[in-house]
């Protein structure tokens, strides 16, 4: 089963591939002939599809570059590592670059690409639900710096998205489940249809059934692509992709990692929920019909209370979003009425962050 979308921007368009049993690189063979390919992958992917990748590309020289497994090691180190191996083989900008991991391998190597004589191609090839129906779409790419999450980016556009949904059959639950984080988001932004579709569809979605995440994922592609075609560079509606994020980052900081991203938007989005319920936007249900559906896939919903709620502030208030240091937070109107709301104060957001938090 395959499907193809394509995402259409002011210098060009890339086509997403989503296939549901291989990496089908078909229609690239003539564009790669030449070239040479770094693969960039991680220790755990790459004992399970590097070969496969690989074989693809008989006709080129290959070569890869593995880095640290998790957001930790989402770090200048990694990047550099990844230059170092482009410089050794020396790669010049006609080359191309492809990620073979999660969100984190997507991007650095994006950042990579981005930023390897001012910019080569590269491809991303997504193996995690999360960054097959989010991080590896639209072209932001980066990494963290000490102070906080995706500190250090560009912009910066793949060549193709190549996704395998295979490739979800070996992927710890608890990594699946925090990309159905992120597909919650987008039923919380403006799809509150897909709201109800995930709700009817969860145990399908739960067994992995090829032709339900067939449609996950495509819907998903669709809507980035949609939203990323509007607002490349997130000068406005972009921001909306946003729901739940300036929460998230800043637990993911304060947490040291220790919840992954999708569970860290999860809590976010409660957090987003439950402080637009006390603005007055929305009606309280709407963070209890977030809570029901982030529960079923075993997202968490309370912050632990070790955190205090003054850090995950400072931690916000240091966010890329962050305008003249007014406050810019994703609300909620209603389930799929995301809207970006300014100035919130911070005696609002600290009691929607402790009365999200574990007694
Ligand atoms: N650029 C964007 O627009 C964007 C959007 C959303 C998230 N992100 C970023 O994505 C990152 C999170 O991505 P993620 O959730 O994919 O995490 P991840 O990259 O850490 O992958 C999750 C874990 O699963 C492993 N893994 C990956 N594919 C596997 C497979 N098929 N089988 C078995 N194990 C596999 C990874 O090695 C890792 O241990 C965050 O850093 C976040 O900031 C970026």
């Amino acid at each position: 089963m395959q499907k193809q979308l394509n995402i259409a921007l002011p210098n060009g368009q890339y086509p997403i591939i989503i296939d549901s049993e291989k990496f089908d690189f078909s229609e690239f063979k003539s564009w790669l002939a030449g070239k040479k390919i770094m693969v960039v992958s991680n220790e755990v992917v790459a004992p399970l599809y590097l070969d496969e990748l690989i074989q693809l590309f008989a006709d080129n020289q290959v070569y890869h570059c593995l880095i640290g497994d998790g957001e930790i090691h989402k770090t200048k180190n990694s990047w550099l590592k990844i230059l170092d191996a482009l410089a050794e083989q020396q790669f010049n900008r006609s080359d191309v670059l492809v990620s073979l991991g999660g969100g984190i391998v997507c991007d650095i190597t994006g950042f990579a690409a981005a930023s390897w004589m001012r910019g080569m191609a590269f491809v991303q090839v997504p193996t995690t639900l999360l960054s097959q129906i989010d991080a590896s779409v639209g072209g932001k790419t980066g990494i963290n710096h000490p102070k906080g999450k995706n500190m250090i980016g560009a912009f910066h556009q793949p060549q193709a998205v190549i996704i395998n949904a295979k490739t979800l059959r070996t992927l710890p639950t608890r990594e699946f489940n925090a990309g159905i984080g992120e597909a919650i988001k987008y039923a919380g932004i403006n799809q509150a249809w897909f709201y109800d579709w995930l709700v009817n569809h969860q145990q399908a979605i739960k067994q992995l059934d090829e032709a339900v995440l067939m449609e996950l994922i495509t819907h998903c592609c669709q809507f980035k692509t949609k939203i990323v075609e509007q607002d490349e560079k997130e000068q406005g509606i972009r921001a909306l992709l946003n729901l739940g994020h300036t929460f998230g980052h800043a637990i993911e900081t304060i947490s040291d990692y220790h919840y992954l991203h999708g569970e860290a938007v999860a809590l976010g989005m409660v957090m987003a929920a439950e402080l637009s319920a006390q603005l007055g936007f929305c009606e309280p249900d709407i963070r209890k019909m977030l809570e029901n559906l982030l529960q079923a896939f075993e997202l968490p919903i309370m912050l632990d209370n070790q955190y205090a709620a003054e850090e995950i502030l400072t931690l916000m208030k240091s966010d890329k979003k962050v305008i003249n240091d007014q406050h810019r937070l994703i609300l909620l109107k209603d389930m799929g009425q995301a809207f970006i709301a300014e100035g919130v104060k911070d005696a609002e957001i600290l009691e929607a962050i402790n009365s999200c938090m574990t007694q």
